[in-house]
């Protein structure tokens, strides 16, 4: 069965239990301060279980792109090791939210596995929670009973809270599971150990592979477990283990997941793939294959490598196969972006992003090799002066604070001056290392850490936001709770009816205040966290509980709609001006300015910039009016022509805005008609990343302010000049400049002739050579001209002329053809130098040297005198 037939078999299964098929989300997550990326298929649910949102069915099933590779779930550093961990991986899974529980979860899991994909019964054994004292929970009982109608009880396994109760991160929905594990050893192997035995012991042939929570609790900030409203299933197939489990192969990497892939590596590289699992080509080559596809989905996705957040893990991961196919593979040149297009050809079926976005996706990677090759170099450099170094102290260790610095700033991997140091009988300060990488995540983890506490509940309401309709309004405090950081104490409030308006689409959150007769509260900003639309402030109310006016700061608002109604205009304009390949890649939209980044792949001519920006103006004059589509269903707008963004997950339903023919999905605020924008002015367009553009501009009142600000400069320079015309003014002064400047150069080239006329009757005859020792005051290329000619008209001709030229002193030698058996211009000007403490050089017939000691030249000249 191929890859593709599995996926297939598990959807049209679950289709039939009555489950509505979904698509993955996308693997970075937004609005989500707990998580970075999906690291399970219940991620994208999070919200059904905590009662947040009702879904659109209540069985659900899917595929979904995973990463592991930060937090909770991390299993980065064993990837390549072994044969069946992986950055990113499919998870297959099926849902309830509230409906069936444990008894159809446990019967479906197993009728999928033993009937539809004929797994034989003798290799599974399934695990359940044994129950917890601590946490007062216990034995899952109910799932035993529900197994043991299916599989023998000897084949029934207990296990603890570590591996059979599930969380999806240190606070968050959560619950008791039962793991199906599969035996893949061969009948000998079998009859030395039973299986029962090897079950989550590690063993690459004994793995689990479908894991089945019984989601029914949340667990806390304050580590407590609450009861979740409904009782849930959650459950996650491994896919590329399932696919090894069914094409009959011992590690993920043999199977049709991964063999194509891992072909191309073996062509570009020359390198053959022996699937052993010590041997260093292997686990590079493991490390490339299992690597590109994490990256490639999370750029494709819209996150792109960065230094900061879930792009510089991103970032990290694709380091890691740069290294690791650097130093075995004997790559030295970009060649990742070029699995790229394998992938495509794989996944592209299924997962249609890395199809739309493979260009982007390519160039990015391409980009990002380059780069850190370079990075690669660089460090070797320096790594060479630091062996140089401690070879000559007879140092048996690098220091470790350099091989940190190394690490850390420049991001040269460790372990890569760890081989190189062994290479020359080295070795790496390894304690003084952890000591710096101590330090470095102390200083980290103080300017991020932040404590968060549990909600304090006031009232139950449903919490909405009405800051589309008004921007002043009367509201209660529904919760709040609160967090401390490097900054300070702070309280997040939720509030009935919000019209601040929570950070998000590259919009700024909204601030203001809250007053009633007594008090005033300053709103600091305002954020999301998974779809609850939180206020900060400093202080708590006196009385938490009373009714107040939120009012947002209103002039700050309209500059922000100015710039995110312009954003709008600008990506039509774009498309329009560069085509239609032309996709948000990212935005900011501020009071002050907006920054819009799109995919693109040169820099745009001024020609371009001019006619996008007149678009832009021209449809502000026109003062259109916009249309806001608050909920229509998604495809009624992808049909009207709404442009969607990648890596955003839309839900069934959207809100569109439209400006006559740009249609957008968007949840930001705008401005009532183009007008209010007023104006539009680009100030900058630049590379933000490999095949993306960045644009910046602002509008509205800071135009104003641009402008009026280009006036009075104006104005001054035009009362400086005395004309109102600058441009030719400046072009006046400018011709006058190059004729005095011209007149100049031939002054001098006048005084020259004059001087050489006069320095010829000056050479005292010394019998087989006739000597001139000079000062003057003459600039280097005056004397260099002279003493070329005096040396070409004077046979058997020792020129030497000392100048103290805008007052820093310089010596300068001329030696005619015929004498320069006896004298070298660039020997004898070393000796001279040394008087005015200078160096310098050049050929047998003409030298010159700078000095730092004017009053060096007496000397000199005297000592020239003398030749
Ligand atoms: N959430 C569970 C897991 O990731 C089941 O989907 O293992």
């Amino acid at each position: 069965m191929t890859s593709k037939e599995i996926r297939q078999k598990f959807l049209d299964f679950f289709q039939e239990k009555g489950h509505q098929i979904v698509p993955s989300a996308p693997i970075v997550l937004q609005d989500d301060p707990t998580l970075m990326f999906s690291n399970s298929g219940m991620t994208q649910f999070k919200d059904f279980f905590l009662g947040y949102k009702e879904p659109s069915c209540l069985r659900i099933a899917d595929t979904q792109k995973c990463l592991r590779v930060s937090g909770k779930h991390n299993d980065l550093d064993d990837v390549g090791r072994d044969t069946y961990h992986h950055t990113m991986f499919e998870m297959l899974g099926n849902w309830s939210f509230g409906d069936y529980f444990k008894q159809e979860a446990i019967a479906w899991a197993w009728e999928l596995l033993t009937e539809v994909y004929q797994i034989s019964k003798d290799d599974l054994y399934v695990t359940i929670f044994e129950g917890d004292a601590s946490e007062n929970l216990e034995r899952d009982q109910e799932a035993y009973n529900f197994w043991k109608e299916h599989i023998d009880e000897s084949r029934i396994i207990n296990g603890n809270k570590k591996d059979n109760f599930w969380e999806m991160g240190e606070t968050g929905p959560c619950g008791p599971c039962s793991e199906i594990h599969i035996d893949i050893r061969n009948a000998e192997e079998k009859a030395k150990i039973p299986g029962r035995e090897l079950v989550n012991q590690d063993h690459p042939q004994v793995v689990e592979i479908w894991n089945l929570v019984f989601m029914e609790f949340l667990r806390k900030a304050d580590k407590s477990l609450e009861k979740l409203p409904k009782q849930n299933v959650d459950t996650g197939m491994g896919f590329e283990r399932l696919c090894m489990t069914l094409q009959g192969k011992t590690s993920n990497y043999d199977t049709d997941v991964f063999s194509p892939l891992i072909a191309k590596v073996e062509q570009i590289s020359g390198e053959k793939y022996t699937a052993i699992l010590e041997n260093e080509k292997d686990i590079a080559i493991r490390v490339v294959v299992d690597h590109i596809r994490a990256v490639a989905f999370a750029i494709a996705d819209g996150q792109l490598p960065s230094n900061g957040g879930a792009g510089y893990v991103i970032r990290r991961i694709l380091r890691r196969a740069i290294s690791y196919s650097y130093r075995f593979l004997g790559m030295k040149e970009a060649f990742l972006y070029q699995l790229i297009a394998i992938l495509k050809d794989q996944m592209g079926s299924f997962f249609p992003e890395i199809i739309k976005q493979e260009k982007l996706v390519t160039e990015v990677i391409r980009e990002e090799e380059n780069a850190f090759l370079k990075t690669i170099e660089l460090g070797l450099i320096r790594l060479d002066s630091i062996i140089k170094n401690a070879l000559k102290h007879n140092e048996k260790k690098l220091p470790g604070e350099q091989v940190f610095e190394l690490y850390d700033t420049y991001g040269f991997p460790a372990d890569l001056s760890r081989i190189i140091a062994e290479e020359k009988g080295l070795s790496i300060d390894e304690a003084g290392f952890e000591e710096e990488m101590a330090k470095q995540k102390q200083r980290s983890r103080k300017s991020s850490t932040s404590k968060t506490y549990d909600w304090v509940m006031l009232q139950e309401k449903t919490e909405t936001f009405v800051g589309y309709d008004l921007t002043e309004h009367p509201v209660k405090i529904t919760r709040y709770r609160k967090i401390e950081n490097k900054d300070g104490v702070f309280y997040q409030i939720a509030l009935d009816e919000t019209p601040f308006y929570a950070e998000g689409g590259g919009q700024v959150g909204d601030t203001g205040f809250l007053e009633n007769a007594t008090e005033r509260i300053e709103i600091l900003d305002t954020k999301k966290e998974n779809n609850l639309n939180l206020s900060l402030i400093d202080v708590l109310p006196e009385d938490i509980t009373a009714r107040f006016t939120a009012k947002i700061d209103l002039s700050r608002r309209q500059d922000i709609q100015n710039n995110h109604s312009a954003t709008h205009l600008l990506h039509e304009a774009l498309r329009n001006v560069l085509g239609t390949h032309v996709e948000q890649k990212g935005s900011f939209v501020g009071p002050d300015y907006l920054r819009f980044d799109f995919s693109h792949f040169s820099k745009m001519t001024e020609e371009e910039l001019t006619t996008v920006e007149q678009q832009v103006n021209d449809k502000i004059r026109k003062n259109i009016t916009l249309h806001e589509y608050r909920s229509i269903p998604i495809q009624e707008a992808i049909d009207k022509g709404a442009m969607a963004l990648f890596g955003e997950k839309y839900g069934d339903t959207v809100r569109m805005i439209e400006i006559e023919s740009s249609r957008e999905l968007c949840g930001g605020t705008h401005v009532k008609s183009t007008g209010e924008i007023g104006w539009f002015k680009i100030e900058s367009e630049t590379s933000a990343a490999a095949g993306i553009r960045r644009i910046e501009a602002i509008t509205g009142t800071k135009a104003n302010a641009y402008f009026k600000d280009l006036e009075k400069n104006y104005q001054e320079i035009a009362k400086f000049l005395k004309s109102k015309e600058i441009l030719k003014s400046i072009q006046k002064l400018t011709e006058e400049n190059q004729l005095l400047k011209t007149e100049i150069e031939r002054l001098k080239a006048e005084k020259a002739k004059q001087e050489t006329l006069k320095w010829k009757e000056e050479y005292v005859d010394k019998g087989d050579r006739k000597l001139l020792v000079k000062k003057t005051s003459m600039d280097a290329a005056s004397i260099k001209d002279i003493i070329f000619q005096l040396k070409k008209e004077i046979p058997s001709s020792l020129t030497i002329i000392f100048s103290d030229a805008g007052n820093k002193p310089m010596i300068s030698i001329g030696i005619s053809d015929d004498l320069t058996h006896i004298y070298q211009a660039g020997v004898l000007i070393k000796e001279l130098a040394k008087e005015i403490q200078g160096g310098g050089g050049g050929a047998p017939t003409f030298a010159t040297a700078g000095g730092k000691k004017l009053d060096g030249l007496e000397q000199a000249f005297k000592k020239a005198n003398l030749l």
